[in-house]
């Protein structure tokens, strides 16, 4: 059903864990199943540096985290925004079409984790001007 490259990265997924002061979290869950996925980023230069995840989700939530943290690693915040789950889908050797709803958890967890940043960065400037 998977993939040997969805299964590698679900037995061993790439930057997995809390990150300790974060520029931006982004916490999406799937209303379809319960799952749940918490990303952090950490930016500098409009760079992002460092990313990990938690997931608590399926073999292919898994993989796809794993996959969409190694691709945003090092990227712009545009780059990282215009990644889609179907390009993560395509590196992971592609995913059973019921299990593509698993990869938009990343993405929209990505998108998320940028909001929250753009969100932190506006409240700092706001709080400088006073
Ligand atoms: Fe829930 Fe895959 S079944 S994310």
């Amino acid at each position: 059903m998977y993939s040997q490259t969805v299964m590698d990265h679900f037995r061993n997924p790439h930057n997995v864990g809390k990150m300790e002061n974060p520029s931006g979290v982004g916490k999406v869950g799937n209303p379809q199943c319960g799952d749940e996925m918490i990303i952090y980023i950490k930016v500098e230069n409009n760079v992002i540096t460092d990313v990990s995840f938690e997931t608590f989700g399926c073999v292919a939530a898994i993989a796809s985290s794993s996959m969409t943290t190694d691709l945003i690693k090092g990227k712009t915040i545009e780059e990282a925004l215009a990644l889609s789950n179907k390009e993560v889908a395509d590196k992971l050797g592609g995913l059973p079409p019921l299990k593509m709803h698993c990869s938009v958890l990343a993405e929209d967890g990505i998108k998320m984790a940028i909001e929250d940043y753009r969100k932190r960065e506006e409240e700092k400037k706001n709080e400088q001007k006073i």
